[in-house]
């Protein structure tokens, strides 16, 4: 996939249209999660989390008409939480998904949080390149966290959103994905 980046036609970085998802979305999200996790929400619980959670924020990438990523937040005073983040899988390796992160992350100082935090399968390295590279560390393990197959979770986490530091980070690292 990454082999395609440069490819005539191949979406970059910057085709991608972020908007807040909509329930008329979530037949598409609900395509893109099955294909992405071994333990799926169901499509209610997207339904739920757009209609009815005043915490929740979620957004929808677009390329052209298509949905081919999307992600959640929660944002809880000075906390805010990633619930998921997903794309779909013909479309990865084009920094889409570093594409919805930063964008969940700019929402997340947006509306007031300070700190930034994350489950994620520990057999996962290639959301947590990802996390990493977004200045997220590993604090904590939950053991047995995901029902499906009883597999530990990391807990990841970004401290100090606002200060000087982590906004010069995340300016430089948006910078440097619409440039390629
Ligand atoms: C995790 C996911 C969202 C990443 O999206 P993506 O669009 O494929 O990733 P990007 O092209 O934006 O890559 C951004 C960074 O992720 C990491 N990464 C992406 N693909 C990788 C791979 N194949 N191997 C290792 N690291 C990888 C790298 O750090 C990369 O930055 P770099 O290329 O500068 O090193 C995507 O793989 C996915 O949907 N996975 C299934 C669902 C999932 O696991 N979600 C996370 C749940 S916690």
């Amino acid at each position: 996939m990454k082999a395609e980046l440069g490819r005539p036609g191949a979406p970059q970085p910057g085709d991608l249209q972020i908007a807040p998802m909509l329930v008329s979305d979530i037949p598409e999200v609900t395509q893109i999660e099955q294909l992405s996790f071994s333990a799926v929400w169901p499509p209610n619980a997207f339904y739920n989390e757009v209609k009815d959670n005043k915490l929740a924020h979620y957004y929808v990438g677009r390329v052209g008409p298509r949905v081919v990523a999307y992600g959640g937040l929660w944002v809880i005073l000075e906390d805010s939480h990633v619930t998921t983040i997903a794309v779909h899988p013909e479309m990865r390796g084009r920094r889409l998904g570093e594409r919805i992160l930063a964008h969940l992350i700019d929402e997340a100082i947006e509306r007031g949080a300070s700190w930034i935090t994350l489950e994620v399968r520990e057999s996962n390295h290639t959301a947590q390149n990802l996390y990493t590279k977004y200045g997220f560390t590993a604090v904590s393990t939950r053991r047995g966290y995901y029902s499906d197959n009883n597999e530990n979770a990391l807990v990841m986490w970004a401290g100090n959103l606002k200060g000087e530091i982590y906004r010069n980070r995340l300016r430089a690292l948006k910078g440097a994905l619409l440039e390629r």
